[in-house]
């Protein structure tokens, strides 16, 4: 059954980029990109990180692809096509790992996205100001029963999309919903402008402040530019596995990175003004987003709309986005293990809905777990800072070295150009040397420096 079924694919190369643009555009361009740039000082940061998707995060994201076409398979799968050795497949694991544990806690963030729509929709920011909604975020993270719950809508919808396999599923939902999104972004976009702390808000965003950069910050910039784009995991492998021939990968690769970007920027606007109309702190951590948006759309006409709009906006992103990570797994248990899809996705779902109840349920002061520490971090803080600092920028490294060093750069030259059609040579081989010599190091930099291991070499050198 596994081998002779015909593998499912985008029908086009339209279709290919929606879908890696719906990975690419999720909470964390909504939730997380604000509230990390607000903690890391705001445009010193964001110079740190286009620098760290222009020569880290696109060499990678275009070679995920070339192993995902290349091989048509999922990310273990492709690995061992690639090579042998069977070092090699730690890839496949780290990307595994990864995507158990981003869902464990993605979908949770997922289910307070939801569950805003439903509180907005019943009242609950009639008349909004900036203590009752920190209120309304403490509420919701509290639990115990409503975010676990919250969590299972999620993972149940993106479930039935799933099952609904590549062209009918994940395509047909991205096509419609991402120029949606768009839309929606642009006009909270334009209620901010008309905010008293709009100036501020661009100043913080646009004029850097090197003072306020840390050597942590350019970690962190580099785990979310993994993050954004959704690198290190497979999940790019996956999809381009699902890629047409006739696909040009760079050219998507940069459509995605630029989208995502500009989607990234728009919404921190619309926050950073009401951070700054409201008197809020930019340091406020994850609930920055749940606590600046309902005051955007505060006190203005058609506003319970917008903010409606929003958060249904923002719920889709999450979804899309979910289904990326989830298709690592279903990819792998169909043609790894032989699994129905059905079966891969009710059974991970399971999985992932019990374990990630641990991790919602230990969010804010108030909830159950939130005493429970592991080398001192609570059990979502574990599960994000293991995936985004550790596991995607190692499974990041190895594939561009994979691609860089293992595979012959002739087939690489052929399938990038999509067998000389593509007149691309110059780009492909600005590409290779980026890939070989400048990502790779710059990984290993941040790593060593992540895990202390730079300091203490710098010391030791120094005295
Ligand atoms: N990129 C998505 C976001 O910004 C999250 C995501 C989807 C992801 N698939 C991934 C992150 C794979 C890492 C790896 O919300």
């Amino acid at each position: 059954m596994k081998n002779n079924k015909r593998r499912e694919g985008f029908s086009s190369g339209l279709a290919a980029f929606f879908a890696t643009l719906g990975s690419a555009v999720g909470l964390g361009n909504i939730w997380k990109f604000p509230y990390v740039v607000g903690e890391n000082g705001g445009a010193a940061f964001l110079l740190v990180y286009f620098a760290c998707i222009i020569l880290v995060g696109l060499p990678v994201m275009v070679s995920e692809f070339y192993i995902g076409r290349k091989t048509r398979k999922n990310i273990m799968g492709a690995v061992k096509e690639l090579t042998t050795k069977k070092r090699w497949r730690s890839i496949g694991i780290i990307g595994i790992l990864a995507a158990y544990f981003i869902m464990f806690f993605y979908t949770g963030v997922a289910g307070w996205v939801y569950s805003y729509v439903f509180k907005i929709l019943r009242g609950d920011f009639n008349g909004a100001t900036a203590q009752s909604v920190q209120q309304q975020f403490t509420n919701t993270t509290a639990g115990p029963v409503a975010p676990i719950v919250w969590q299972i809508i999620v993972l149940t919808v993106v479930s039935v999309i799933l099952i609904g396999g590549v062209k009918k599923g994940i395509e047909r939902i991205t096509k419609t919903l991402m120029p949606v999104l768009f839309i929606l972004i642009i006009v909270c976009d334009i209620r901010a402008l008309t905010l008293p702390g709009v100036k501020e808000s661009f100043s913080f965003l646009f004029k850097p402040d090197f003072s306020h950069l840390t050597s942590q910050g350019i970690l962190i910039a580099m785990g979310l530019a993994f993050f954004k784009l959704s690198l290190g995991m497979g999940t790019m492998v996956t999809y381009g596995s699902y890629f047409t021939e006739e696909d040009n990968m760079f050219g998507t690769a940069a459509k995605v990175a630029i989208s995502d970007t500009i989607v990234s920027l728009l919404v921190g606007i619309a926050v950073f003004s009401a951070v700054f109309s409201f008197n809020m702190e930019a340091s406020s951590g994850p609930g920055l987003l749940f606590m600046t948006i309902p005051l955007v759309f505060s006190k203005i006409p058609f506003g319970k709309f917008l903010l409606i709009a929003f958060f249904v906006l923002a719920s889709i992103a999450a979804t899309t986005a979910t289904i990326s990570m989830f298709e690592v797994l279903i990819a792998y248990y169909t043609e790894q293990k032989g699994a129905s899809r059905k079966k891969a996705v009710i059974l991970n779902a399971i999985v992932i809905a019990f374990i990630g109840a641990f991790s919602t349920l230990s969010v804010g002061e108030t909830s159950l777990l939130s005493g429970v520490t592991i080398f001192g971090k609570g059990i979502f803080d574990i599960f994000d800072f293991l995936s985004s600092n550790i596991l995607l920028p190692v499974g990041g490294l190895l594939m561009a070295l994979l691609v860089g060093y293992i595979a012959p750069k002739e087939d690489i030259k052929r399938e990038l150009s999509n067998n000389g059609k593509l007149k691309i040579a110059n780009i492909i081989d600005f590409y290779y040397f980026v890939l070989r010599y400048i990502s790779p190091i710059l990984l290993v930099i941040v790593f060593l420096s992540s895990v202390g291991v730079l300091e203490k070499i710098i010391k030791l050198i120094t005295g």
